[in-house]
């Protein structure tokens, strides 16, 4: 059992003239398996390094099970780290590799033994046991690296990166297997990705973090439909969000958001809360984006859009479309079931009850 409390915790480097990370609040339940997401130097490694006890905490608490670990020594805290470059012993082989840390810890060799022979069983290694890292493929020593967690039985699992050095149809198939080991172990585990197709795969809740600052915390669902801000909003979604800078102007009884040159009416609710002559940004998802003449049913749709096709780019089971109206650059992501080519020109809709809108300082509005 364990649940992991960040109170308040900042990191300043001693070389650094700002924090690294600035005042995270955030709990970690029992068992759960929490992501970290963010772009490269957003401060992911400083917060599982910090929480490992491999560097110190400039100001505040991190609680394990409602135990102050602040400042106590890494080997007391009881958690298992992966990292991205497995830092596998070169000279051990992989059974002594994996018992390594029972064996520094005193453990009597039965039970290391039998650990061992679980762990590597339920990773489908058994065969390599004997091997040295030099001998193994990049997979392979993955699975070692989390075998050598994995024996540890520790409290917390803590990933940074670890899938990176694969390529990806191994990582897809990993990414898989980790998710199913931490179904099994029912262990804490923070996991640590700039990848935000692992993020949104593998996480029980997900952190979105922004400059060492939590930009959004919570399902990857509400992450994905929910947006808080424009940042996390063009983050998590492939293409991303396609964002459009937007003032709300009111004609008659209806208001809505003038985008370019045409006016884009709103759902009640979400006009509701924009104030006329304001500057926003309309934000809206490639896949939310529909040819006029193919809306499913449903969709409340805008009013049709016509444009040019600059690039038809195609993944097989869709197709991405780079497309400009007299200007306005976006791009849609429709299903490859019919042909649309570069240079075509074309009518897309918008579905609006998708739709997202942002204020100046990009924080969600509706
Ligand atoms: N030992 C250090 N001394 C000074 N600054 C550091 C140190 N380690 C990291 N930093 C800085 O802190 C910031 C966050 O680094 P961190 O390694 O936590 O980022 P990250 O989110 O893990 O990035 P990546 O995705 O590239 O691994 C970076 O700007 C980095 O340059
Ligand atoms: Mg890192």
């Amino acid at each position: 059992m364990a649940k992991v409390i960040f109170e308040k915790v900042v990191k300043r480097y001693p070389s650094g003239d700002r924090d690294t990370v600035r005042e995270l609040s955030l709990t970690i339940d029992d068992g759960e398996f929490l992501v970290l997401v963010g772009p490269s130097g957003c401060g992911k490694s400083t917060i599982l390094r910090m929480l490992a006890g491999l560097i110190n905490v400039t100001a505040g608490k991190i609680f394990i099970d409602g135990k102050d670990i602040t400042r106590l020594h890494p080997k007391d805290r009881d958690i298992s780290m992966v990292f991205q470059n497995y830092a596998l012993f070169p000279h051990l082989n992989v059974y002594d590799n994996i018992a390594f840390g029972l064996k520094m810890r005193g453990a009597p060799k039965k039970e290391i033994d039998d650990r061992v022979r679980e762990a590597s069983a339920l990773l489908g290694i058994v065969p390599l046991l004997h091997k040295k890292p030099k001998e193994l493929s990049g997979g392979q020593s993955q699975r070692v690296a989390v075998g050598r967690a994995i024996v540890r039985r520790p409290k917390v699992f803590l990933f940074d990166e670890p899938l990176s050095n694969l390529d990806a149809k191994m990582r897809t198939q990993m990414r898989a297997e980790i998710s199913r080991l931490h179904r099994r172990l029912k262990a804490t585990a923070i996991y640590v990705t700039h990848d935000q197709c692992e993020a949104m795969t593998m996480a029980d809740r997900m952190v979105v973090l922004h400059d060492g600052v939590i930009g959004q915390c919570g399902t990857p669902h509400e992450i994905y439909s929910t947006p808080r801000n424009t940042f996390v909003a063009t983050f998590i979604g492939s293409p991303p969000m396609n964002l459009f800078a937007a003032q709300a102007v009111r004609e008659g009884a209806a208001s809505g958001l003038k985008i370019n040159n045409f006016v884009l009416p709103l759902p009640h609710l979400a006009a509701e809360r924009l104030e006329t002559g304001r500057k926003y940004t309309f934000g809206i998802r490639p896949e939310h984006i529909y040819l006029a003449d193919r809306v499913p049913p449903g969709v409340n749709s805008s009013m049709p859009l016509a444009c040019e096709v600059e690039l038809a780019e195609s993944m097989g089971n869709d197709v991405v479309l780079h497309c400009n109206s007299g200007g306005l650059a976006f791009q849609a992501s429709l299903k490859h079931d019919f042909p649309v080519k570069s240079g075509d020109k074309i009518n897309v809709v918008f579905a609006l009850d998708k739709s997202h809108v942002f204020d100046e300082k990009g924080e969600r509005v509706a």
